[in-house]
């Protein structure tokens, strides 16, 4: 069992209201200031995860706030950030969707914040490895930070590292997952790092990149090539008026996967040429 215990060091998922909710590290004799008041580390350490706790002073403050272990889509919305990230629902359909679970050697570029980065590190654990590149030093930067403060160190490496243009010198990996402004131009060298039956995970948020990344997967010889949305909708519950909230998150991004294959022409069987489908609109009844 897990030690359920804060310690120095532990991140703390810091709770006030549905607005007001921090990621926060503790430090014996730190401390974190809210406008509602101040909270001591001091008091925190060694208290269990899933206790409460009061701002500070008492006597003017007193707030009640809520200190939970940090779920992954935790670490995803509140961690520091300069560009766009993955939400928690696309990071769990790219989990799925990859394969990528204990174990798995997984490439992935960019790292930008290291959200996404800090959720496939979590899940390979104890024995896989995230190599994850970024061509921008402040993206490596911040991802190198929050890779840190979530403590995934041994499982994560992140570098400098152009995937469209260096030589990565890794081979047999088990996933490749991009999430940058031009995937379509890195899919051929991605083919190289792959291992047969290995996948692709692709993140864009436009429809005109998938285009051209699904052609470049058809062209390179991927198979098993989907692209999916996920839209996610809150639901308010409320005596008598429980419906879907109505501000939410409209439209994140597009998902593209595909798989390695070692192909070959089949030598028993003729290529049939494709018929292409024709509708003929000739003599088809219009209304007056
Ligand atoms: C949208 S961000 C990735 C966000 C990340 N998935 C997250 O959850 O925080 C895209 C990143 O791709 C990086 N990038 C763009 N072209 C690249 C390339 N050729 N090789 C590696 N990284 C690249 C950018 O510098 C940027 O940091």
């Amino acid at each position: 069992m897990s030690t359920h215990i804060i310690k120095e060091n532990d991140l703390i998922f810091l709770i006030l209201d549905e607005k007001r909710r921090w990621l926060v590290q503790v430090k014996s004799g730190g401390n974190f200031h809210t406008h509602k008041g101040i909270i001591e580390f001091d008091d925190v350490i060694g208290k269990k995860f899933g206790s409460v706790l009061f701002s500070r002073p008492f006597e003017t403050q007193g707030y009640k706030f809520y200190v939970l272990k940090p779920l992954p889509s935790d670490y995803i919305l509140h961690m520091t950030r300069k560009t766009q990230i993955i939400y928690p629902e696309d990071a769990g359909l790219i989990l799925l969707y990859t394969g990528i679970g204990p174990g798995s050697i997984v490439i992935e570029a960019g790292c930008g914040s290291g959200a996404l980065t800090c959720i496939l590190g979590n899940f390979v654990r104890p024995k896989g490895h995230i190599y994850s590149y970024d061509i921008r030093e402040k993206s490596l930067k911040r991802a190198k930070l929050n890779v840190k403060r979530a403590k995934l160190d041994d499982f994560v490496s992140i570098q400098y590292g152009d995937i469209l243009n260096d030589d990565l010198k890794l081979e047999n990996v088990d996933a490749v997952v991009l999430d940058m402004a031009t995937p379509w131009n890195a899919i051929k060298k991605v083919l190289n790092y792959l291992k047969f039956s290995g996948t692709l995970g692709s993140f864009s948020p436009t429809i005109e990149q998938v285009k051209k990344t699904v052609s470049a997967m058809k062209i390179n010889g991927f198979i098993e090539v989907n692209t999916y949305e996920l839209i996610k909708r809150r639901i308010q519950v409320k005596e008598n008026a429980t419906r879907p909230e109505v501000r939410m998150i409209g439209h994140t991004g597009y998902l593209t996967f595909g798989r390695k294959l070692d192909n070959i022409e089949n030598p028993y069987r003729e290529r049939k040429p494709k018929v292409n489908e024709f509708i003929s609109l000739d003599n088809m009844p219009l209304r007056g």
